[in-house]
């Protein structure tokens, strides 16, 4: 089953062939960072004039790199949600367009079910598994007891992981997307500062990072006024030990409770080194699996194979009434 993918919920624009819900054979991304870079952040209405400009040639590119016609696909999956309106909205609609134009039935994807999907790439999947979520928009720990089924342990209160470590960078003077600068930095620094641990202790899965977003904000703004030297380095470093400490010990926890036989890390986080490393280092009886670098941001392969999964366990697929939706639930509450 050749399946065509297509992700537009932020600021990359891309499409990608997979065959099989396993082989890429294509995964084109046009990253927008470079424009929202300008502003510190993703401009909503920049992004969607964006993919309006790009997603054509993506489509086709993304095509002609897997060496097939549109008449080759059998399958179209597109992520319907959660994620800026109007970015969803031009991938939804050329899908749609693409899906009548050659007769394609069409599929809505959960935008986070890619990101967990991202892992199975590599490494297939064994159940009971615990996901770890960490991207700019989430921060959530979920239970999977077989192919697509999703529930939800726990999520975060407040900041996501990914949006914190945005605002912490910007605070610093450092560029948008923060997470990867800082991640950088904190590789040459020292943990000087003992930054909290939040809700490390709270018995449950949920977690929280905007007192700690505040606690370095805080910090940088008193050693500022006091004209005391501000060690970039060092405040990276111990932000990342207190967050990496938080993921991986709730992680932990919920591995022991629900007895899972793997541990999948998910989203724009997965990517950061501190957290790969505290992972492997502390948990040595199952395997912890993260998706290669350039499917743990945001990227069309990830939906494809989640798509393919979706449609094998619930074979039914959607109409052109498919629409997308700024807030969508992973997990039916
Ligand atoms: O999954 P993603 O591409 O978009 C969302 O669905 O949100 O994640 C983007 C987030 C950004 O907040 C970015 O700063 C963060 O992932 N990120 C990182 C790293 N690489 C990307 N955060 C920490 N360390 C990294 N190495
Ligand atoms: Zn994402």
């Amino acid at each position: 089953m050749y399946i065509l993918s297509v992700e537009t919920s932020c600021d990359e624009t891309s499409v990608s062939v997979s065959l099989n819900g396993k082989e890429i054979l294509s995964n084109v991304v046009l990253s927008q960072i470079d424009i929202h870079k300008e502003y510190g952040g993703v401009v909503p209405e920049i992004a969607s004039r964006e993919h309006i400009k790009g997603i054509t040639y993506v489509f086709d590119q993304a095509i002609n790199d897997a060496g097939l016609t549109y008449k080759d696909i059998d399958l179209i999956a597109v992520t319907e949600g959660p994620g800026l309106i109007g970015s969803l909205l031009i991938g939804v609609n050329a899908a749609k367009v693409v899906s009548l134009n050659y007769g394609i039935p069409i599929i809505g994807v959960h935008h986070i079910s890619g990101h967990i999907y991202a892992s199975h790439i590599q490494n297939d999947m064994k159940f009971p598994l615990i996901a770890l979520v960490v991207s700019g928009g989430h921060t959530e720990l979920i239970l999977m007891k077989e192919h697509f089924s999703f529930e939800k342990l726990g999520e975060t209160q407040d900041d996501a992981v990914g949006e914190a470590y945005d605002k912490v960078a910007r605070v610093l003077g450092l560029p948008y997307p923060g997470g990867p600068v800082v991640d950088k930095l904190s590789r040459q620094g020292k943990e000087t500062y003992k930054f909290p641990r939040p809700m490390i202790d709270s018995g449950d899965f949920n977690f929280s990072f905007s007192g700690l977003k505040s606690h370095v904000i805080n910090l940088h703004h008193n050693m500022k006024q006091r004209n005391e030297e501000i060690v970039p380095e060092n405040i990276c470093r111990s932000f990342q030990e207190a967050v990496t400490d938080v993921l991986v010990q709730k992680t932990i926890n919920a591995k022991d409770k629900y007895k899972v036989k793997q541990i999948v890390v998910a989203g724009g986080v997965a990517a950061n080194s501190g957290l790969r490393d505290k992972m492997n280092e502390l948990i040595k009886d199952i395997p912890v699996y993260f998706p290669s670098m350039k499917y743990c941001t945001d990227n069309a392969a990830m939906i494809g194979i989640a798509g393919y999964h979706k449609y094998m366990k619930e074979n039914k697929v959607d109409d052109l009434m498919l629409n997308g939706s700024s807030r969508l639930n992973l997990v039916e509450e």
